[in-house]
């Protein structure tokens, strides 16, 4: 294995700061070196090349948005973090804009910074052959709700929300499965003026019209036979917060015109029930069909489509942006260390290559997935490739007989995948990434049972 030291540049004019950061971060794989000032900084980066920069923004003569111009001129790949303090907002924007990896307030949060460090060194890392230890992400929570994406198409992404999230307009968001969608939204909630409101999601698939109505209006006592009380609907449940309706492609067409009415009307009454109510709330819509399509095929309500898709964003697949791959793995393994109280903290060369080689059909939650049976897998703390299994899942059979129709192999997984989890299908619809009605689709489809029952 080939070492994992890496070297930190510190600029910041107070000594006091520079000096705890030091005792916080120095160790086995870390070496600090400091720079009292924006000048002293760039000739140190000069000098020793360090493979990541932290930089305060204020400071008197040469500040922090010139520091990052200059070293982003000489080397325009290191990432270079900011230390922020609370009212330097359009500062930090201006940053991100110059090309800063991201920001940190002061005072610092010492776990976040790590884990940020250790994201942002995991690029550089796998660029160069080295192997990559996140020891220190297993503590931060911070990003556990966080949405990880620096390359362009993400930045792009990110960027919008802030605006977006000023305001309720309607938002249509596309994506393939397990891109991330669910993600965003609950990002684009807690961003701005909905933050402290309720988000109430909802998943369209699967459910009849006349449940989805229930749920979605509410019913007054005595609408129907079993309402003995007065429910309220998930209209009235989101007030003025967020709406997200998952998978809206699958809303049955009945209920696509009930749900107009209440967008252009901005009022509804529950089911059975006189008295309308407001609908403030703002609606995320998400869907992993093209809906546009879905319109022209009549297969969804044109006038639908546009009260939603006011605002427009795409999330691109995972293999339109490998380059967060490293960061993501970081991320996502530090996630799973807590969830399964493991310690995989290395990341070997050789495993990041063939996780930034694969195809992700599956996007990230495939990812996720792939990672979490690595880790369940591993033996000691490093997760090595043969733990990771990528779906050539029938090769025990010899090659020619694995020459078959796409069904057949689908058949197979499937099956192998049901088998793997004791049949749990929740389980295996999180791995396979797909919804549970498609799974029991399939199962019928594929007369697939138990292995104990044949
Ligand atoms: N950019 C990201 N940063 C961090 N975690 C992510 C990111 N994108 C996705 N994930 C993780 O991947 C998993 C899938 O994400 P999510 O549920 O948001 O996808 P989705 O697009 O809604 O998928 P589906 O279409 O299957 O519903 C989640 O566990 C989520 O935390
Ligand atoms: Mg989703």
């Amino acid at each position: 294995m080939k070492k994992t030291i890496s070297k930190i540049l510190v600029i910041d004019d107070e000594e006091s700061f520079r000096e705890t950061i030091r005792l916080c971060l120095e160790d086995k794989s870390f070496n600090i070196i400091t720079a009292s000032s924006g000048e002293e900084g760039i000739s140190l980066f000069e000098k020793e090349r360090p493979d990541i920069v932290i930089t305060d923004l204020k400071m008197p003569k040469m500040n922090g948005l010139d520091v990052l111009t200059h070293i982003k001129s000489l080397d325009k790949n290191v990432p270079i973090i900011m230390l922020t303090a609370f009212d330097d907002v359009p500062y930090t924007i201006e940053a991100m804009k110059i090309g800063a990896y991201d920001f940190v307030s002061k005072p610092i949060k010492v776990d976040a910074l790590k884990s940020l460090i250790a994201r942002a060194l995991s690029n550089r890392a796998s660029e160069n052959g080295r192997d990559i230890d996140i020891t220190n992400v297993a503590l931060d929570h911070s990003y556990e709700t966080g949405l990880i994406g620096k390359t362009a198409v993400m930045r792009e992404l990110i960027k919008q929300i802030g605006p977006i999230s000023t305001n309720r307009t309607n938002i249509l968001i596309e994506g393939e499965n397990g891109t991330g969608k669910e993600v965003l939204a609950h990002l684009i909630h807690s961003s701005g003026i909905t933050k402290n409101q309720p988000f109430i999601g909802i998943n369209c698939t699967a459910l009849s019209s006349s449940l989805l109505e229930s749920e979605l209006f509410g019913h007054d006592k005595g609408s129907f036979t079993g309402a003995i009380k007065t429910k309220r609907g998930k209209f009235e449940l989101a007030g003025e917060g967020t709406l997200f309706l998952d998978e809206i492609s699958e809303m049955p067409l009945e209920m696509q015109v009930k749900m107009l009415r209440v967008l252009q009307e901005k009022e509804f009454e529950r089911v059975g029930g006189e008295e309308s109510i407001p609908f403030k709330a703002r609606v995320i819509a998400a869907t992993n069909q093209n809906l546009f399509r879905l319109v022209t095929e009549k297969k969804f309500r044109r006038d639908l489509y546009y009260r939603l898709k006011v605002v427009h964003l795409r999330v691109p697949p995972l293999r339109k942006r490998k380059e967060d791959i490293p960061a993501l793995v970081v991320h996502l393994l530090g996630k799973i260390n807590r969830e399964l109280n493991k310690n995989v903290i290395k990341i070997p060369y050789e495993t990041m290559e063939l996780l930034k080689e694969n195809y992700w059909d599956g996007n990230v939650r495939e990812l996720e997935n792939t990672l979490r049976r690595a880790a369940v897998l591993a033996k000691g703390e490093s997760i090595e490739k043969e733990n990771v299994s990528l779906p050539n899942y029938i090769d025990d059979e010899p090659i020619e007989s694995n020459m078959t129709t796409l069904a057949e192999a689908q058949r197979k997984y499937i099956e192998f995948v049901l088998n793997q989890v004791n049949w749990n299908k929740h389980k295996a619809c999180e791995i396979l990434a797909i919804t549970k009605p498609t799974l029991l689709k399939k199962i019928k489809e594929y007369n697939l049972h138990p292995a104990n029952h044949n």
